[in-house]
């Protein structure tokens, strides 16, 4: 008795201390909910001009979401009663952070700022015990404004803690040293330079050479790579997108030199690059490469000869045809080159990459498959080619097993003839042009009823039972066009 007696005394006395920390739902002038048993606050895209009540006294919460509004000045008492571990300010007007915004949120982890109208990092950063991940890019947004100004001793408090930073501004004309604080970083992104940034100083990453894991450089005026990134021991990504004024001489091989232990997945999305670039070589390493965007003209043997990539995705990359260098890529496994030219795949085309198991295909004006193909290729996992000018599928396939095959957004009639598909795969996405049904249901329910299969495999006796539960089954009909 006595000890349910403390057990009451203590759920009561736990009731209570959770009404003091409780989270409302719902909220004023927000949404709050619990995603994924977090706290969070979403007050995004609401006009609001002001903090709304619903924000303060809510305990410990996950998130803060106050993105897209009108908020010029954040003060004092802002987020009164109120900690998060992520507040999102992105996408207003911010000019002003009072010094003791966050007073009631030291261990904020991280804040996102960008697209405001700040000049100078606020002070009331320095107060962030935790800050882990800061986004400054687009400030301030004002026109005819310089780039925030990262300033010294800000960049300096934060320096312990920052591993994620993002900052670029479209005037932004010199790579700001006093980045050279954070000494602990893992992830930078730059998005966005002036036309007087053509190339960042080689010492640029210095500081953080031996921590950087990621780094992003896009939408930039740089003419070419900067060769600093040779002197990043343990990058592993590396994106290199929307750079216009790189073009085939800015991929120089410098850049990539001493990278040669740790860099597995690189970007050179619309760099301008009409060849593959030879600098790549550099890079055995290189495991996932993304050249998408660029008007390829041309892939050497020479280029691409001794890479180990396993992962090569080019969309619209104005490729006709699968480029036979690929042959040279013996370990490639994935191959994506959906939205190219690509009116046919010849002989041999996809039998050259053997290990190649996810192909996409799709977005190409493909009117035909040669039948010769894929040769006996037997690592098809997955084939792709949905939104192509095909309209059979096509016989290429008789010679392989494939797991699975997107016909989706293709004029596919649906013919006895396939009954050679059932042998060859397992799993179809489409419909049928001439019936309402897939053409899954069409050669699993339909092909065994017809001549060409009975005199194949003898008759069918359970196939009319078959096809009437089908029919039975109230599933949606098919269509995707
Ligand atoms: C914050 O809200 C914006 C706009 O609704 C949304 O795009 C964004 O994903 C939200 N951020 C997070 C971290 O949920
Ligand atoms: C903040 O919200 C914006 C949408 O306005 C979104 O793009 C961004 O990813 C969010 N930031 C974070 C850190 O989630
Ligand atoms: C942002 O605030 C400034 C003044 O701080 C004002 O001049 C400007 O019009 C505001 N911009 C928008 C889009 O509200
Ligand atoms: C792309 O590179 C070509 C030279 O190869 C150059 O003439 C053209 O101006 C560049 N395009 C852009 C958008 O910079
Ligand atoms: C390569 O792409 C496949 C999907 O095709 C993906 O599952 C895999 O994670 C990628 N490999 C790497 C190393 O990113
Ligand atoms: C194949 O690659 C595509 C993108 O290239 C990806 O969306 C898809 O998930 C991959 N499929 C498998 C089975 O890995
Ligand atoms: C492919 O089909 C689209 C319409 O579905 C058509 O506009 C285009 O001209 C066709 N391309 C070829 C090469 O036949
Ligand atoms: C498919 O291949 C088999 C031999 O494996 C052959 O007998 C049959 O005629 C082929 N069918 C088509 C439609 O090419």
């Amino acid at each position: 008795m006595v000890r349910s007696g403390f057990l009451l005394v203590f759920v009561v006395e736990a009731i209570v201390l959770c009404n003091a920390q409780t989270f409302t739902i719902p909220c004023s002038g927000c949404t709050c909910f619990d995603r994924d048993g977090n706290h969070v606050i979403d007050c995004s895209g609401r006009r609001l001009t002001t903090v709304p009540d619903g924000v303060r006294n809510q305990g410990n919460v996950y998130e803060i979401n106050l993105s897209g509004n009108l908020l010029t000045h954040m003060r004092y008492a802002d987020f009164t009663g109120t900690t998060a571990d992520h507040i999102n300010l992105s996408d207003n007007n911010i000019t002003t952070i009072d010094d003791g915004t966050f007073d009631a949120n030291p261990t904020l982890l991280s804040l996102d700022l960008h697209q405001n109208n700040l000049y100078n990092l606020p002070e009331a950063l320095t107060h962030l015990v935790k800050i882990n991940s800061l986004d400054v890019r687009n400030n301030p947004t004002d026109f005819r404004a310089n780039p925030i100004q990262l300033t010294d001793h800000v960049m300096k408090e934060m320096g312990d803690t920052i591993q994620t930073f993002q900052f670029g501004h479209r005037d932004l004309d010199r790579w700001p040293n006093t980045i050279d604080h954070f000494q602990d970083l893992q992830d930078l992104t730059l998005d966005g330079s002036s036309d007087n940034l053509k190339v960042i100083p080689a010492q640029a990453f210095h500081s953080f050479q031996s921590t950087l894991l990621k780094l992003t450089i896009k939408n930039t005026k740089l003419v070419a790579v900067p060769l600093g990134v040779s002197t990043l021991r343990r990058i592993d990504e590396f994106h290199f997108d929307n750079n216009l004024d790189v073009g085939n001489e800015g991929v120089v091989a410098q850049a990539f030199f001493r990278t040669h232990g740790t860099l597995r997945t690189l970007s050179l999305i619309n760099d301008n690059l009409t060849r593959f670039p030879r600098a790549l070589a550099y890079i055995p390493t290189l495991r996932n490469l993304d050249m998408s965007h660029n008007r390829l003209e041309f892939i050497s043997d020479e280029s691409i000869a001794n890479m180990h990539i396993t992962n090569l995705t080019m969309h619209y990359c104005n490729l006709d045809r699968i480029p036979g260098a690929l042959f040279h890529l013996q370990s490639l496994t994935a191959l994506d080159m959906s939205h190219n030219n690509m009116i046919t795949v010849e002989n041999n085309d996809i039998e050259n990459i053997p290990n190649v198991d996810n192909l996409t295909l799709a977005y190409n004006p493909i009117k035909f498959i040669s039948n010769t193909a894929f040769g006996n290729h037997k690592h098809l996992g997955s084939v792709d080619i949905s939104f192509t000018n095909l309209t059979t599928i096509p016989e290429a396939f008789n010679t392989t097993t494939v797991g699975k095959i997107s016909m989706e957004g293709s004029q596919v009639d649906c013919m006895c003839r396939y009954v050679w598909v059932r042998s060859v795969v397992n799993h179809f996405d489409g419909c049928c042009i001439n019936i309402e049904e897939s053409i899954e249901d069409y050669i699993q329910y339909y092909v065994p009823l017809c001549p060409e299969y009975i005199e194949l495999n003898g008759p069918q006796p359970t196939a009319d039972y078959s096809l009437l539960q089908h029919f039975k089954n109230p599933e949606p009909h098919c269509q995707d066009h």
